[in-house]
């Protein structure tokens, strides 16, 4: 069965004496209040130089894993200032995010580039958290559906059946990132349905029901528990939240 996840994603935020006292608080409260059945996974996706050290923090459980936040489409060579996805999981990451909307907006990443992304991350044995997501534009157009679709078709149907077995989705609705407005919890479930849906036809119906679904976009401690009470929505990708440890608890206590 699909498992449930809440990952921080920090950006391009903290230093790494700030990063090292966040986790500590976050694994500390977690450790301290998060009891009884609810087994969601932590993912803690911090800046490149941070990884190490932080996975070293992260208390040897199944609780915690460490993510990347992208890894390049290249093996290893010269390519000045990248960082391989076989680098990554030698410093202990499992996770990384690939196709977030920051990277396709500002660093222009497109479906083609993500594709060769995705099986770089895939044969270094990391598991991909890849991202999708539509523009107010497009939401206002009432195309959501036909992007969402494509966007699922051009970067990651390509995967074999075993492939995305390891794959993680994240819908963002971009006009919801870092702006304070959350979808509500009927858009992120229509939407999750829909993309649910689109794996069936992809692969088969047990794929479909076995893939986890992270919303992210403006989530806190105050809509976490809404949002996850969706039947389609098993946890979420979080960004300005997860960066206060009191924040981030609560809503992996949301589960
Ligand atoms: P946000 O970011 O929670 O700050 O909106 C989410 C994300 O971009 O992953």
């Amino acid at each position: 069965m699909r498992k449930n996840i809440v990952a921080g994603n920090w950006k391009m935020n903290t230093t790494y004496q700030d990063g090292l006292a966040l986790v500590s608080e976050i694994t500390n409260m977690v450790q301290d209040e998060v009891t009884g059945p609810n087994g969601v996974e932590v993912v803690i996706c911090p800046p490149f130089p941070f990884l190490f050290a932080i996975g070293k923090q992260l208390p040897a459980s199944s609780r915690f894993h460490l993510g990347a936040q992208n890894c390049s489409e290249k093996e290893s060579g010269a390519y000045t200032g990248e960082v391989s996805a076989k680098m990554l999981q030698s410093v202990g990451c499992e996770y990384v995010i690939l196709g977030h909307s920051e990277r396709r907006q500002y660093f222009r990443e497109d479906d083609e580039l993500l594709s060769q992304k995705l099986k770089a991350a895939l044969a270094a044995g990391l598991k991909p958290i890849f991202c999708v997501g539509e523009s107010l534009e497009t939401r206002e157009a009432d195309d959501t559906f036909n992007f969402i679709s494509k966007q699922l078709k051009d970067g990651l149907f390509h995967l074999s059946n075993e492939e995305f077995d390891q794959v993680v989705i994240a819908y963002e609705p971009i006009w919801a990132i870092g702006t304070g407005k959350t979808a509500t919890s009927a858009q992120a479930q229509e939407v999750h349905a829909f993309i649910r849906e689109q794996i069936a036809r992809a692969y088969d119906a047990e794929a479909a029901l076995n893939t986890t679904i992270l919303y992210g976009g403006s989530a806190n401690a105050q809509n976490a528990r809404e949002l996850f009470s969706q039947p389609d929505v098993d946890g979420g990708l979080i960004g300005g939240a997860s960066l206060k440890s009191r924040d981030f608890t609560e809503i992996i206590k949301s589960f």
